[in-house]
């Protein structure tokens, strides 16, 4: 069963070095957070499936990796400077600020005698700082707070040098930043997190049609990757929720345990950011048809997400706790795309016998999944701690593998465990991991 709380997945992060709070040395960062040698591992994991399965594995997607620091001309014709902003309220009594969007029924979350909110401001949520030895005029830049911009500026340069024509996409990873007043949740809502977006450019007459498409992808994405359906829905945007950019929003949300949150956004840009661009930069941002010898501003599809909540999500989701052998157990049942190793090698003893085949078999391996060695405690604990931290299979080293030249398979999920020729080792892992 996935965990029912959040705790639950905080100090299991915590515990085996996924994540950990930022600074905490010094007490903390309030909402920051540092990805441990498990969590470092995992991350990468989700963001390498993405760009499988958004660039590696079609071939209308190119990659590209644009600057963080982003000169104001760029959030002034994006909309960022004027609309980027969550409505901001004070409670005059017990001195605290909340986004208004955010509070149920308007009440003081404090409830404090006489609680009473300002009226609402605007406040903007990126972060501001400048460029150059001298503080002043003509030295600010922004911190990207979507890595889309980057996209849509170098339309023109993408769509000169990579030879593709509409409908096609450009992806990013990249660190996105958010002065946001309430984050929280773990690693669900931070100031700073790692964004996954695509710009899909179609012709304005596809719109509708690519939205279907974008949406029904990317959800069939998450479930492809372990997370149950019934953890999943597709939400459409009231008007009012909608960004300044966007005709039309779906997020696909996932049942945290606090309930419903979003996961992905997927928003119909339409020809909004170009159009934009094109008026502020005085640069052509269309494309010619040839075909039909029309010249035409492409309209965009934008899923986004970011890596963090999805880790976030997958752990919760993937969490389980059973019983084997009358003894209990935590196990985190991820997808093995996703486990910060695939494999662990365990050589039963820490005897001088075992450990250079042991050694030959982790190098072997290493070369083709990232593989864990451990020697130390008994081998029930060992192989305990790797089903905590999600290892899919388990190879053990023992006395007789010296003699037949074989080795065991154990299995996270089912515990069951399989002889197997070291000859034949890295085929029947592939068969078990599927990859
Ligand atoms: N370019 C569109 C865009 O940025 P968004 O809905 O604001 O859309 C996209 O953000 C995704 O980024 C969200 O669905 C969520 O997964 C993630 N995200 C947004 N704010 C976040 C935050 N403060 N911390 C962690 N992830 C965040």
């Amino acid at each position: 069963m996935p965990a029912t709380d959040l705790e639950q997945i905080v100090n299991l992060c915590k515990r085996r070095g996924f994540v950990y709070p930022s600074a905490e040395i010094y007490g903390g960062f309030r909402s920051s957070y540092d990805y441990g040698p498990l969590g470092s591992l995992m991350l990468r994991n989700v963001k390498d499936a993405w760009i499988r399965a958004m660039v590696q594995e079609r071939d209308d997607v190119v990659l590209i990796d644009a600057a963080i620091l982003t000169p104001p001309q760029v959030f002034e014709a994006s909309g960022h400077l004027a609309n980027f902003s969550d409505p901001l309220v004070d409670c005059i009594v017990c001195k605290r600020r909340f986004r208004q969007d955010q509070l149920a029924d308007r009440e003081c979350p404090q409830k404090r005698e006489g609680c009473q909110f300002t009226e609402a401001r605007a406040f903007n949520l990126m972060f501001k700082t400048h460029a150059g030895p001298v503080e002043g005029e003509g030295t600010d830049v922004y911190l990207r707070p979507e890595t889309a911009q980057g996209m849509f500026v170098n339309f023109g340069n993408v769509l000169q040098t990579s030879r593709k024509k509409p409908p096609f996409g450009i992806a990013q990873i990249g660190k996105a930043f958010r002065n946001e007043i309430t984050p929280g949740n773990f690693i669900f809502r931070t100031r700073e997190f790692d964004l996954m977006e695509m710009e899909y450019f179609v012709p304005p007459a596809d719109g509708p049609k690519w939205y279907q498409y974008w949406c029904e992808q990317r959800m069939q994405w998450f479930l492809d990757l372990g997370i149950p359906a019934d953890l999943l829905r597709l939400r459409t945007h009231e008007s009012d929720e909608l960004s300044h950019y966007s005709t039309g929003t779906r997020d696909i949300e996932f049942q945290f345990p606090w309930g419903w949150g979003e996961l992905e956004g997927i928003a119909q840009r339409t020809d909004f950011d170009l159009r934009q661009h094109a008026e502020f930069s005085h640069q052509k941002l269309d494309y010619f048809d040839q075909s039909s010898n029309e010249r035409y501003v492409p309209f965009v599809i934008e899923p986004a997400v970011g890596a963090n909540r999805i880790m976030a999500a997958l752990l919760l989701a993937a969490y389980d706790q059973d019983i084997i052998g009358g003894e209990p157990r935590t196990v985190l049942r991820l997808h093995p795309r996703l486990a910060p190793y695939q494999v662990a090698v365990l050589p039963l003893s820490k005897k001088d016998s075992l450990t250079p085949l042991a050694h030959r078999i982790h190098a072997a391996l290493s070369k083709r999944y990232m593989c864990e060695f451990d020697e130390t405690q008994a081998i029930g604990r060992r192989y305990r701690r790797q089903d905590e931290i999600g290892t899919p299979l388990c190879v053990t080293v023992d006395f007789d593998s010296l003699v037949d030249d074989a080795v065991t398979i154990r299995e996270r999920d089912s515990t069951q465990q399989v002889r197997v020729a070291i000859t034949s080792l890295e085929s029947e892992i592939s068969l078990r991991l599927g990859f």
